[in-house]
C-alpha cells in the first residue's frame, strides 16, 4: 500500500490518502499539546510509543469483539486504518474523578465513582470542545439516536475490557476518550487509545503514567509512556 498526499494534520497525528480508497495512513507525531493547543511541546518517541500502544489496544478490543478502524502497523510511527467519516464527538468514560470532572462536580481527584460516567464533548476547537447532552447532539445533527446509543454502549464495553486487562498490569484506568466514525455506514472506533487519551495510574502508588505529566509539568513524561508500553507488552521500548 502506498502513502499518498496528506489529507489532514492534527495536533498529534497526520492522515494521508493511500492508493486504496477504503484506507487511510496515519502518522503519529511526537508533538504534544494541552488546553486546546495553548500549551505546546514535544515528547521524545511519543509517536512511536502511541502508535504501538494504540495498535495493542485495538488488537485487544478486536479479540473481544469491538471493531475499530485499525488495519495494520506500518513501520515505527505509522498505521493503516479503515477510512472513516469521523463523528464530531469525543466520548469520555470515567471510573474515578479526575481532570475536568473533578472540577465540574467538585469531587476531589481520586474519588471512586459509584458507576462509570459517560460524557460527550462536541469536537470544535473554536468552542473549546464543550460538554454536550443528547438533545444538543440531536439539534447539532452530530449523530442519530441509534448511533448515540451504540457509542454509549460500546464505550462502556471498551471500559469493561480495558479495566480488566489493565488491572492485570497493575494499572488503574481512571478515564479515557474515544472517537467513532462511519465506514461504509458501519460505526467503528477511530483515533487512538494511548497515554495521550487515557489516564493511567499505578495501582500501588497512584503515580500518574499518562499525559497529565505533560499537562501539569510533572516531569518524566517519556518515561511514563515507556512504562505503559513495558507493562502492556512485557518488553522495553527500544528505538
Ligand atoms: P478531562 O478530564 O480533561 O475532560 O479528560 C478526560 C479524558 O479525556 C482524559 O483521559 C484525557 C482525555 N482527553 C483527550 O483525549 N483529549 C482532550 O482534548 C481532552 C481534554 C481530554
Ligand atoms: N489534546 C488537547 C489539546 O491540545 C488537550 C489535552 O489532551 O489535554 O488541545
Amino acid at each position: 500500500m502506498q502513502k499518498l498526499e496528506m489529507l489532514y494534520e492534527g495536533k498529534a497525528k497526520k492522515v494521508y490518502r493511500t492508493d486504496n480508497p477504503e484506507c487511510f495512513w496515519v502518522e503519529f507525531k511526537d508533538n504534544a499539546t494541552a488546553f486546546n493547543g495553548a500549551k505546546r511541546g514535544t515528547i521524545d518517541h511519543k509517536g512511536v510509543l502511541n502508535n504501538r500502544i494504540s495498535a495493542y489496544f485495538f488488537r485487544l478490543l478486536a479479540e473481544k469483539g469491538v471493531s475499530s478502524h485499525f488495519v495494520s502497523l506500518k513501520g515505527d510511527r505509522d498505521m493503516v486504518v479503515k477510512a472513516l467519516k469521523i463523528i464530531m464527538l469525543e466520548v469520555v468514560v470515567r471510573n474515578i474523578a479526575a481532570g475536568s470532572l473533578a472540577k465540574r462536580i467538585g469531587f476531589p481527584e481520586g474519588t471512586l465513582l459509584e458507576k462509570p460516567v459517560v460524557e460527550f464533548y462536541y469536537k470544535n476547537d473554536a468552542l473549546n470542545d464543550p460538554l454536550v447532552n443528547d438533545d444538543h447532539i440531536k439539534v447539532l445533527k452530530l449523530a442519530t439516536t441509534e448511533q448515540l446509543a451504540q457509542m454509549h454502549q460500546t464505550a462502556l464495553q471498551v471500559n469493561r475490557i480495558l479495566l480488566e486487562h489493565l488491572a492485570g498490569k497493575e494499572i488503574d484506568l481512571i478515564d479515557f476518550k474515544l472517537e467513532f466514525g462511519l465506514h461504509n455506514g458501519k460505526l467503528l472506533l477511530g483515533d487512538e487509545i494511548s497515554p495521550d487519551t487515557c489516564r493511567f495510574w499505578d495501582k500501588k502508588t497512584g503515580e500518574k503514567l499518562d499525559k497529565d505529566r505533560f499537562r501539569r509539568d510533572m516531569g518524566n513524561v517519556e518515561e511514563a509512556y515507556r512504562e505503559i508500553y513495558r507493562r502492556l507488552t512485557g518488553k522495553n521500548f527500544e528505538e
